[in-house]
């Protein structure tokens, strides 16, 4: 079997609505770090790794779900270490667990130095990522199959995350109350 027929043939075998493993879904992106992707001082620029952050963790998220997404929420974000001009930055994103219309993502950002091979671990971040149909509507989404320890860990945690993040979530003012 080709490579390309392979690839058809495990699509084929998640339909949407089905279950899916994490590791179906999981996504890996490499960039490397040019100038003017970076400040005075040849640092990444924060709102760059933000960027591939979302793109990353929308990918996983997409193809989780095959559904169009939209970003929900993004929680807490630190940047531990500079990313210089010239590293390789790497991002690596999986589906923690899917609510009923939305799913937590994670992502971990790496730095690599392509002279000495050294990596490090720069970032980490939980994106919410809510499932739109034709219509604008939130809509259902397919369970997640758990098949690891690090899948169920990682589905525990986001169980709490959920708690935290919708009590400090915004919400509308009814629109029959004056302001
Ligand atoms: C995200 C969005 C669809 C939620 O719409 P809403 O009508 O407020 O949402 P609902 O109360 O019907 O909830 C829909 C789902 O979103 C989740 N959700 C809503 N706000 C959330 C937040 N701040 N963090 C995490 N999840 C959130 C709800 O928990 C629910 O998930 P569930 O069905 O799995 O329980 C809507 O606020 C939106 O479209 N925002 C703009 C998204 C966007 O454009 N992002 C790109 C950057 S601007």
């Amino acid at each position: 079997m080709k490579t390309s027929e392979m690839d058809d043939a495990v699509i084929q075998k998640y339909r949407p609505m089905e279950g899916k493993p994490v590791s179906f879904s999981r996504a890996e992106m490499t960039e490397v770090v040019l100038p003017n992707d970076t400040n005075v001082l040849g640092n990444v620029l924060g709102g760059r790794v933000m960027h591939l952050i979302d793109i990353a963790c929308a990918i996983a998220a997409h193809r989780h779900s095959n559904s169009y997404v939209v970003t929900a929420s993004v929680d807490y974000l630190d940047f531990r270490s500079p990313i210089r001009v010239g590293e390789l930055i790497i991002l690596k994103s999986s589906v923690n667990r899917v609510f009923n219309t939305s799913m937590e993502v994670g992502v971990k950002v790496f730095s690599e130095n392509v002279l000495t091979g050294e990596r490090r671990h720069t970032s980490s971040a939980y994106l919410t990522f809510v499932a739109i149909d034709e219509n604008r509507e939130a809509r259902k989404i397919a369970p997640l199959i758990l098949e690891t320890a690090e899948d169920r860990r990682r589905f525990r945690e986001a169980g709490e995350r959920r708690k935290i993040r919708l009590a400090h979530r915004y919400k509308r003012r009814p629109q029959h109350r004056k302001a």
